[in-house]
């Protein structure tokens, strides 16, 4: 198919719109939020049935799905498209340059919190398909399933799918809530991480002590989670936890050599975050390590005294966020029982210390050589005029494991975004060419994936 459908984008009105959607600060974990996220629910209802898709809001136990569909291409595939409303916190709210929830244009991109993940690239797709439907019919079957809790690990998603399995029948799924691998490299993404996501908690005495009283007698508890954390890691990177690698799917000899071809530099990759360094997993590259290795990150610490000056105290407790991303082969529940097993067992005498589980997220690696990929291939080649990069990527979005299980439909990740937009930083931002990049990108998907 040859349709130009780049001079018919009214891209005026397409940023006007994202605008719009990105004033709502549906903030999924913010209990205070939710009448913003019916509001951004409701804005992506009604703008689909504007377009002519069978819209509704549907409740859960949590926030609200918005689902759609427009069905009227028989014999053609039918391609469901799911993306997420909610984003992260704004904070720190000081360090935004222009306010996160008044989208604001600057050297060509838009900020806004939510601008690249994942209202920008969902809100493309919409776009995408209403250009579409301006020139005539889809060229496909479409279903959006737009959801509202994937920054807080899609809870209720997955008992949403098997309520819905049926009306939710899809060859295939699009996704686009990811980086690609670079500013001028179109991306097909064939995998994720996946996820367990715990708590450390130490507990020492009854209460905060004295520290000249106590101090040289009384167990620690800030210094206990000091040496459990640094337990946890070897000199060579790798976690410390028994069976922790079991199962580990290798690297191909073809991936790896896949990946060295692409255009990665170390100094540049550490240069743009501002470190002199960048240590890691021994034996493995920068982009094997973050698309193919699993890792342990201590996400946030607590305890005692964070006060103005000093105070002479022990503190009667401490803890952590931990982040384990996972990869193929790994299974997060498992994962989360061993390290509830291990730190108990590497705590020092005097404490007590636990692990309890948040969330998590399966893995997940797809298949380059399905038909899908080779569209969205061709799609992209339509946009960027040149092939598209097969890469991994680092983040996780839960609900994809459960979308092949449940759906048994294949999964297809096109991204839009980069990793510079920083998503859930301050100052997140989407390029404007990027969101307009996407939205023809969605356009000639959905022309590709027709027969
Ligand atoms: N869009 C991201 C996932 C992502 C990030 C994919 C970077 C590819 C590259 C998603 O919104 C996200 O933030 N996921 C969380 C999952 C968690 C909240 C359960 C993540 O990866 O931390
Ligand atoms: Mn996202
Ligand atoms: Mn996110």
């Amino acid at each position: 198919m040859t349709t130009d459908l780049s001079s018919r984008l009214n891209r005026e009105e397409a940023n006007q719109e994202l605008f719009e959607l990105l004033r709502i600060p549906s903030v999924s974990s913010d209990s205070t939020r939710q009448a913003d996220m019916h509001a951004a629910a409701d804005f992506l209802r009604a703008k689909l049935a504007a377009i002519g898709f069978t819209a509704r809001v549907d409740a859960t136990h949590g926030h609200p799905v918005v689902y759609a569909e427009h069905l009227q291409a028989p014999g053609q595939p039918t391609v469901l498209i799911y993306g997420h409303y909610d984003v992260q916190p704004e904070a720190p709210l000081e360090e935004w340059v222009t306010p996160p929830f008044e989208p604001t244009v600057r050297d060509g991109r838009i900020y806004a919190r939510g601008s690249t993940d994942d209202k920008g690239q969902a809100y493309a797709h919409v776009k995408g398909v209403e250009l579409l439907l301006q020139q005539g019919a889809l060229p496909v079957n479409v279903k959006f399933l737009l959801e509202g809790e994937e920054e807080v690990g899609s809870p209720n998603l997955e008992p949403y799918l098997r309520d819905h399995a049926q009306e939710l029948a899809c060859d295939v799924i699009v996704i686009s809530d990811g980086s690609r691998f670079a500013a001028d490299v179109p991306t097909v993404t064939y995998g994720l991480r996946g996820l367990s996501y715990v708590e450390i908690h130490v507990q020492g005495a009854n209460r905060d002590l004295h520290s000249g009283s106590y101090g040289g007698a009384a167990p620690n508890p800030i210094n206990a989670l000091c040496e459990i954390i640094a337990k946890l890691k070897d000199e060579q990177g790798r976690v410390t936890i028994p069976g922790f690698y079991d199962g580990v799917e290798d690297l191909t000899p073809e991936e790896r050599e896949m990946w060295a071809k692409l255009p990665h530099d170390d100094a540049e990759f550490a240069a743009s975050i501002g470190v002199p360094a960048l240590p890691g997993e021994a034996g493995y590259s920068t982009l094997e390590r973050i698309w193919a290795r699993p890792t342990l990150d201590v996400n946030g610490i607590w305890g005692g005294f964070q006060g103005e000056g000093s105070k002479t105290v022990i503190a009667a407790k401490a803890g952590a966020k931990v982040s384990m991303r996972l990869v193929p082969g790994q299974d997060p529940a498992r994962i989360t029982r061993l390290i509830q097993e291990y730190v108990p067992q590497i705590a020092p005498q005097g404490v007590h210390a636990e692990v309890r589980e948040h969330h998590g997220g399966q893995p997940v690696k797809f298949d380059l050589s399905s038909p899908y990929i080779k569209a969205a291939d061709r799609a992209l080649k339509r946009v960027f005029g040149r092939e598209a990069a097969f890469a991994r990527t680092g983040g996780s979005i839960p609900i994809v494991a459960a979308f092949s299980a449940i759906l048994k439909a294949p999964v297809l990740l096109v991204d839009m975004g980069l990793n510079e937009d920083a998503p859930h930083s301050p100052n997140e931002s989407f390029a404007i060419s990027d969101y307009h990049n996407g939205i023809l990108t969605s356009a000639y998907l959905l022309e590709e994936l027709a027969q």
